[in-house]
């Protein structure tokens, strides 16, 4: 049984006050579920986050970490760090972190194969543009980033690895992929797993959807046999609406 996942990707909002208060009403209205729900706030709200949702089973994961376990390295974040404050959980690749930091499939694998050393779950981010898909080669861009960033990994491996298909033209745009959309790639993605392993990890890898994902199209995303949750960005940062998107699962 693939393991269902709600997960929010605060990005550079909401400040220690704003990250407390957002958790009080997360808890409050969470609903009962068998889904994983995670929140991803950022590094400064991490600790506290922990702390605050010691007794939930709300998740707190990080939104990225640098590959070497220290050093001189200004301004980045160890998995040690992490792990130090019981985070074990990290987004890695997205898109914003290719497109403004310049991290490369090459360097994304650095920080999957790092993390896995150190026994972390990744939830590794992919996903074409819409230049990709208008010329035809959506298919092919995410086999390459699969490819590139974890096809040298070990069959275990996978089993820490949660991946999310994220379009990057249906980020913060408003637009989602269609649910059909969604499903073919993920069906996709599912077969190139299967081809480069076996049809044992293609079928219990959670593959979650990311890219405008809101209460009103969350349910119908989410019922696509190869959908296994998602990735909310905006509408993470709102509690009804993630408690929404949640109760869709
Ligand atoms: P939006 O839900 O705001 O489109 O963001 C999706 C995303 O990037 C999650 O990582």
């Amino acid at each position: 049984m693939r393991s269902k996942i709600v997960a929010g990707n605060w990005k550079m909002n909401k400040n220690l006050a704003e990250t407390e208060a957002l958790l009080t009403e997360l808890v409050a209205k969470l609903p009962d579920t068998q889904a994983e729900v995670m929140v991803a706030p950022t590094f400064i709200s991490l600790h506290s986050a922990v702390k605050q949702l010691e007794s939930s089973s709300i998740e707190v994961i990080a939104q990225n970490m640098h590959f070497a376990e220290n050093g001189a390295y200004t301004g980045e974040i160890s998995p040690d760090m992490l792990l130090d404050i019981e985070v074990d959980t990290v987004i890695i690749g997205h898109s914003e972190r290719r497109a403004y930091f310049g991290e490369t499939n090459e360097i994304l694998n650095k920080k999957v194969v790092t993390a896995l050393y150190k026994n972390m779950r990744v939830v590794f981010c992919f996903g074409e543009k819409m230049e990709d898909r208008k010329a035809d080669n959506h298919f092919k861009v995410v086999e390459s980033q699969l490819k590139n960033a974890l096809f040298s990994l070990e069959a275990s491996a996978w089993s820490n690895i949660v991946l999310a298909y994220e379009p990057v033209w249906a980020i913060g745009t408003g637009e989602t992929a269609s649910p059909e959309q969604a499903q073919e790639m993920h069906a996709f993605i599912r077969k190139t797993i299967a081809q480069a392993y076996d049809t044992a990890i293609a079928d219990t890898v959670s593959i979650l959807y990311g890219g405008s994902v809101k209460p009103a199209n969350a349910e119908e995303i989410f019922s696509k046999p190869d959908v296994d949750g998602g990735l909310i960005g905006g509408a993470s940062l709102v509690a009804d609406d993630f408690v929404a998107i949640i109760k869709a699962i």
